[in-house]
This record gives C-alpha cells, structure tokens and sequence, in this order.
C-alpha cells in the first residue's frame, strides 16, 4: 500500500541504497524565455526574495549543493542556506577540472564542508585549496573533464541521498545529457531576457522523438514567479 508515497518521503535514501547514486535535483532561475543569465553572465537576480528563499529550502533538505567552477566565476555565490532556518548546513560541491575556484571564493567559507572534484592534479592549487579548507577529490573523465558518473558514485558513497544543483548552462548541459537529472526544479519569473544563456546546453538535436520529455510534477505561485518541479516521463519507478 502507498508504496511510492512511502517511497518519495525519502527519495533519496532509496535512489543510494537502490541505485548507488544521489537523487538529483538541478535547480534554476528563468525568464519566461527560458535564459538562466545574460550573454554576459549576469544573473543575480532573476526572481524575487520569495523564490530564493523557497529555493533555499530546497538546498536545506539536500546533503550537498553542487555547482560548476564557471557559476563560481561569475557569481561567486556562497551556496548557503541563510534565507530559512537549518540545524545544519549542507555539503558545497563544485566540479572543477582544473583547480581554478579561487582560493578567496565566498563558497569556502565556513561553516559547512567544501568538496571540489577535478580531473587534473595540480600540487600548487592543490595546495591552496586545501589551505583555504576544501577537500579535493580527483574523477578524471574523458576530455580532461570531470567524470559526472563517477562523481556521483562516490557522493553516494558519502552517503549523500539528494544532491541539489545549482549550475550553469554547461553543467546543466552535461548532466542533462548523460542523463541523471531526477528532476527539474524551475523558477520562473515573468520577464524576458531575449539572447542569453539556456537552461542546459546541449544538442542541438536533430527529430523531437530525441527531447527529453518531462511531466509536471507540481506547478506553484511563489510571490511574482512560478515553481515548475518536472521529472523525465517513464521513469517514475528504478
Ligand atoms: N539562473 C540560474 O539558475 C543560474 C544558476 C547558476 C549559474 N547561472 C549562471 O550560469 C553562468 C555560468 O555558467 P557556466 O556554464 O559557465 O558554469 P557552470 O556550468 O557552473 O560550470 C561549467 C564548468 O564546469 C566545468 N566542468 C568540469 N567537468 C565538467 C563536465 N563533465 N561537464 C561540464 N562542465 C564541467 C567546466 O570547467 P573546467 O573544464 O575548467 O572544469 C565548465 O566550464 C553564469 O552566468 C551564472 O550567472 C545561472
């Protein structure tokens, strides 16, 4: 009985234990057109005070936030939970190739634990990094790139059950691609950005039966901006 209601209360815990990887959860801001920043990167902010707060406790019930070394350029976030309360504060992950998160970067501030996953070992920003108090975790993957399976393998391994990503356009774009993305948690704001940055970079794709097709899980009013939650159709059960 109500086995998939029993299911979703941790969801999770049984997409580790089931499937040896973290729930994930990709989360962004968009025009009603669809861009996730301006040509220049700018980005901060697209919704209002009431998205991001509701988007923070999202952040509070994952174990870890991940975000990409490109939205650490451009945004230098700190990828805390500070707009509700928590007893705790998750994980901060970024895939890094390279080691090139400054050692000054808002996310390594404490409290809370900092994780970076690279591909190319660098004893000097190794080093650095370190210092500043990241841990650094190598998963070398194809193209000098990070291997996002095998990342997720060993996030699970530490026993993370739902990993909030809060990335650009290019990390979207892999992990859209590769095919993780458990579901998509949109926040829509009623204003156009006209040439920007998409939600996820991939394709371009040539016949419409390759789209990854979605279904609305929830659709909600938050202040002045809607919240789309979708996951991929057919894959309600693993
Ligand atoms: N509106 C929103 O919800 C939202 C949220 C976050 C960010 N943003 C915006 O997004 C923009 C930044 O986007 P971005 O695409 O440059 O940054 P990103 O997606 O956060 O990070 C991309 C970087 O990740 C690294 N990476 C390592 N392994 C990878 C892999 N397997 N696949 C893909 N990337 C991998 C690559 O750099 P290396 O090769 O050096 O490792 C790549 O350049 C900013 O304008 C920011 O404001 C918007």
């Amino acid at each position: 009985m109500l086995a998939r209601e029993a299911r979703e209360l941790n969801i999770g815990f049984f997409s580790r234990v089931v499937r040896g990887r973290p729930w994930v959860r990709m989360k962004t801001a968009v025009s009603l057109d669809g861009r996730t920043a301006l040509t220049n990167g700018v980005s901060q902010w697209i919704t209002g005070h009431a998205a991001r707060t509701d988007g923070h406790a999202f952040r509070r019930r994952a174990s870890a936030v991940l975000t990409g070394v490109g939205t650490v350029h451009d945004d230098d976030p700190r990828l805390d939970v500070r707009l509700v309360d928590t007893p705790r504060q998750p994980m901060r992950v970024v895939v890094d190739s390279r080691l090139e998160t400054p050692p000054t970067a808002k996310l390594l501030a404490p409290p809370g634990a900092v994780l970076i996953y690279a591909a190319q070992p660098d004893a000097g920003r190794e080093a650095v990094l370190r210092a500043a108090g990241a841990e650094i975790a190598f998963v070398p993957g194809a193209g000098g790139k990070v291997d996002l399976a095998a990342m997720l393998a060993d996030l699970a391994r530490r026993g993370v059950n739902e990993l909030h990503v809060e990335a650009g356009h290019k990390l979207n774009g892999s992990l859209v691609r590769e095919g993780p993305v458990d579901e998509f948690l949109v926040y829509m704001a009623p204003r156009l950005l006209g040439v920007g940055r998409e939600l996820a970079a991939f394709g371009p794709l040539e016949r419409l039966e390759d789209t990854l097709d979605l279904r609305w899980t929830s659709v909600e009013r938050i202040g002045d901006d809607l919240r789309l939650i979708a996951r991929p159709a057919g894959r309600e059960d693993f």
